[in-house]
């Protein structure tokens, strides 16, 4: 009996062991789990149309009263408008964060628009 009694032991042993694998291999796949299933759900109804309005539409929007010499064509009217110039968006308010000119964004708003233009405007969820 207490041999029978230890080979379930063994057994459970066993299971355990390949149970700890199986988590391993969880994680391992976690990391190549996309990003955006982590991120905030970000779209242009909740986050991009406001942040553009507040913090680039005031030189870019096409109705601009003062431009400050923003280029014409550069405009984030509509989701089209800044899907268009997604890298753009991308490269001049996150990666290399000069727009707005003035600053004013916070690190974690940057953040946010990072997260939207990668998982919502350049593609879709
Ligand atoms: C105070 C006015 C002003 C605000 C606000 C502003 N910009 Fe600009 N933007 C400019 C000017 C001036 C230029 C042209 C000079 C330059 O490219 O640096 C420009 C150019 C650009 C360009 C085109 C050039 C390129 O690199 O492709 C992009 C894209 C851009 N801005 C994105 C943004 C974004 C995104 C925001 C908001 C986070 C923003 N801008 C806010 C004034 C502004």
């Amino acid at each position: 009996m207490a041999l029978v009694v230890a080979a379930l032991g063994a057994c459970d042993d066993a299971a355990d062991g390949r149970d700890a694998q199986g988590d391993a291999q969880d994680s391992d796949g976690a990391s190549e789990v996309d990003p955006c299933e982590l991120a905030p759900v970000l779209t242009w109804d909740n986050f991009g149309a406001g942040f553009l309005v507040e913090n680039c539409q005031p030189c870019h929007a096409s109705g601009a009263v003062d431009r400050h010499d923003a280029p014409r064509a550069v405009v984030f009217d509509t989701r089209a408008d800044a899907a268009a110039r997604a890298d753009r968006i991308l490269e001049r308010a996150v990666n290399v964060p000069e727009m707005p000119p003035a600053g004013g964004v916070s690190a974690a708003d940057r953040a946010l628009l990072e997260a939207w233009v990668l998982c919502d405007l350049s593609r879709d969820r």
